[in-house]
């Protein structure tokens, strides 16, 4: 593939998955807001933008076999936990911003326990073991199976556990 291609499609899967970000915060804003009507347009463009990024990563051909995914996953998780995290928390530090060294460091907690759910779900595969999760909504942590009373990350409550169906698309 041509160099200049190949940087274009990374450049369209990177900024359609940011707009897909951005956008979730505004629908949920609107929703907040009491505009239900904008916050699902908010939640539609960000479908269709899953769409365009979607294809871009998949033009990419960077996507490998499940084992091989879940290996990269595996590496990434470890990578983003250990350098990318680390080095966000040194800066919070040395800036003495408590509240992004709060965000930093709970998502670094989050990305080691991804790494683990990404080992285990390798045996699994073997084993055929039907998982179901819970996600924290204040910081990301993955529960297997269980509801926990609180948050072993950031504390909070169990009412702030969602159980993860596989519609959440
Ligand atoms: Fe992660
Ligand atoms: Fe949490």
């Amino acid at each position: 593939m041509n160099k200049n291609i190949e940087e274009a499609l990374k450049r369209a899967y990177e900024g359609e998955a940011k707009a897909v970000l951005r956008l979730k915060v505004y629908a949920a804003k609107a929703d907040k807001e009491g505009y239900p009507e904008i916050g699902k347009l908010f939640r539609v463009v960000a479908a269709s933008e899953v769409v365009h990024g979607t294809r871009a990563f998949m033009m990419l051909r960077e996507s490998g076999t499940t084992e091989e995914n879940i290996a990269a996953g595996f590496e990434s998780e470890e990578k983003v936990a250990r350098v990318a995290y680390e080095r966000f928390i040194q800066e919070a530090l040395e800036d003495g911003d408590r509240a992004a060294e709060l965000l930093f460091t709970q998502s670094r907690d989050v990305e080691e326990t991804h790494a683990r759910l990404y080992k285990k779900a390798l045996d699994s595969m073997v084993s055929g073991r039907e998982t179901s999760y819970f996600i924290c909504e204040i910081c990301g942590y993955v529960s297997e199976d269980v509801r926990p009373e609180t948050c072993p990350v950031c504390g909070a409550k169990k009412e702030k556990f969602y159980a993860f169906d596989d519609s959440c698309r």
